[in-house]
């Protein structure tokens, strides 16, 4: 009987006292019941202590936890930094494809607005021979003296009065003198009386 009143009291002063760190769950529930205002929040977390240590994931274990996670977090910010640098090259990258497009486009226009203006100005000055035998010369060869095709006569340095009445003969159809007398009219319909002058007057010339 005088043990177990030693007992007793044992018991009830662990019940007050004991909500230090070496609580059990229980201990740490029994002790808030019968402290509640004092052990409201100590309470859980020593249980929750416990627990834990009891599973061995307390100490040193949380310090690596907490390693890893902002070891994890060096490496995404890492992978991010890469991806937006990687993603900057790439939007560089086309921006300048872009921009060398822009320049080509701009050049080929400036190119065009350049041939309409010499033609306009050629045809406002005369017909221009040089001009107009360039469509010639492949066939014909840029100095006139390959066989077109390798059938027609060389017509460099033929009488200018020659070549306009061939071309003419073209124009209308009426000429044929290697069966290919439908391709040079194809070639010089669209030559005016002037042009035809002109183109002459060059190879003639040449
Ligand atoms: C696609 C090739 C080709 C082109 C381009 C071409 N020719 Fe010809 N040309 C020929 C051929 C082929 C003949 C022979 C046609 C035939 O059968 O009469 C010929 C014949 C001629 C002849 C007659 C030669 C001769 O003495 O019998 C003249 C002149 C001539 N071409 C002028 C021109 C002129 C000017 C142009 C440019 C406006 C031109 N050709 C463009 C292929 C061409």
């Amino acid at each position: 009987m005088k043990k177990l009143t030693v007992l007793s009291i044992i018991a009830a002063s662990l019940l007050l006292t004991g909500c230090g760190d070496s609580s059990t769950g229980s201990a740490a529930k029994a002790s808030h019941e019968t402290a509640p205002v004092a052990h409201e929040a100590a309470a859980p977390a020593a249980a929750e202590k416990a627990m834990k240590c009891g599973e061995g994931k307390c100490g040193g274990d949380k310090k690596s936890a907490a390693t890893e996670a902002k070891e994890a977090a060096v490496v995404a910010v890492k992978k991010a930094t890469e991806a937006v640098t990687e993603k900057a090259k790439e939007v560089k990258a086309q921006a300048t494809a872009k921009v060398e497009e822009v320049k080509a486009k701009a050049t080929e226009a400036v190119d065009s607005a350049k041939a309409a203006v010499a033609s306009v100005v050629a045809s406002a000055t005369g017909s221009d021979g040089k001009a107009l035998f360039a469509k010639c010369a492949g066939c014909h060869g840029a100095d006139g003296k390959t066989a077109a095709l390798g059938k027609s006569a060389v017509i460099a340095g033929q009488a200018a009065a020659d070549l306009e009445t061939k071309i003419a003969g073209y124009k209308a159809g009426t000429l044929n003198t290697k069966g290919m007398g439908a391709l040079m009219k194809g070639q010089v319909a669209g030559l005016s009386d002037a042009d035809v002058k002109a183109v002459a007057s060059y190879i003639s010339g040449l």
